[in-house]
């Protein structure tokens, strides 16, 4: 049974993940094109992690290099994003069912969005990891999510953490203003989250006929205070997320 790769882009939460493998029995690292791939298990499954760092051309080599190297059979790209949609709070989770790279723009040629030569701007991501991942997220969320101190979650103002399904856009661009996220809102209403990263896994996951899943938490809303507290919130609400949805996806 092949095993299923893990894209993250940010250390802090590829490190507690790979922290999690290490107690899931030996791990074996390989250091391919200036990045590492840890392959072990993760939860009693069989799976090779990646720190692919950020932006879609780090992503895409970081995907490619799973499927090449370690032919896996599905890749889960895990991370934090910005809200895209008013209705899409800080520590709010979204599932991808399909990812589109909002600063792909070869007009004349061919219309925004879309790849060149594919005749697509959205690629759909694999239903059922959505649907399981869903539901890893719905009991997390009933069962988990209380054991995040009171104090963090204070911080970071999360109130009642919502899960939503839908379109995540990925751009080369850290989305850090109310100008620039009212514009994507405009030209792509249903986006629901902004990130780095998932536009481009999704094509090279396509290319290769092989599923793929996308799991962010939403660690801003990509205006005027995009950045503020980052890193706290990766090394405290992101990892603390990501470690107990992975738990519940891969243990099912
Ligand atoms: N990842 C997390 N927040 C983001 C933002 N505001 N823009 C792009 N990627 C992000």
């Amino acid at each position: 049974i092949s095993p299923l790769g893990i894209l993250v882009p940010l250390a802090q939460e590829a490190e507690a993940l790979f922290a999690l493998m290490k107690q899931d029995g030996a791990t074996h690292t390989q250091r391919i094109g200036g990045r590492d791939y840890h392959s072990g298990h993760l939860f009693g499954r069989s799976c090779v992690l990646t720190l692919s760092r950020v932006g879609k051309v780090a992503a895409a080599t970081a995907a490619a290099g799973l499927i090449h190297a370690y032919k896996v059979g599905a890749i889960l790209n895990v991370g934090v994003a910005g809200g895209a949609a008013a209705t899409v709070k800080v520590g709010d989770i979204v599932v991808a069912d399909a990812m589109l790279q909002h600063d792909l723009d070869a007009r004349p040629i061919f219309p925004r969005y879309e790849v060149p030569l594919t005749g697509m701007s959205r690629f759909a991501a694999d239903a059922a990891i959505g649907n399981s991942l869903s539901q890893a997220i719905e009991a997390f969320l009933a069962e988990d999510l209380l054991q995040l101190s009171a104090e963090i979650r204070e911080r970071f103002a999360l109130a009642a953490p919502r899960l939503h399904r839908g379109l995540i856009i990925s751009g080369d661009q850290f989305v850090n203003g109310h100008a620039a996220v009212a514009a994507l809102r405009d030209d792509i209403p249903d986006a629901l989250a902004i990130e780095m990263e998932s536009g481009a896994v999704a094509q090279i996951c396509h290319d290769y006929g092989i599923p793929c899943g996308v799991l962010r938490t939403i660690s801003d809303s990509a205006d005027d205070n995009a950045h503020v507290d980052f890193p706290a919130f990766l090394a405290t609400v992101a990892s603390f997320y990501s470690h107990h949805i992975l738990r519940r996806f891969l243990q099912r």
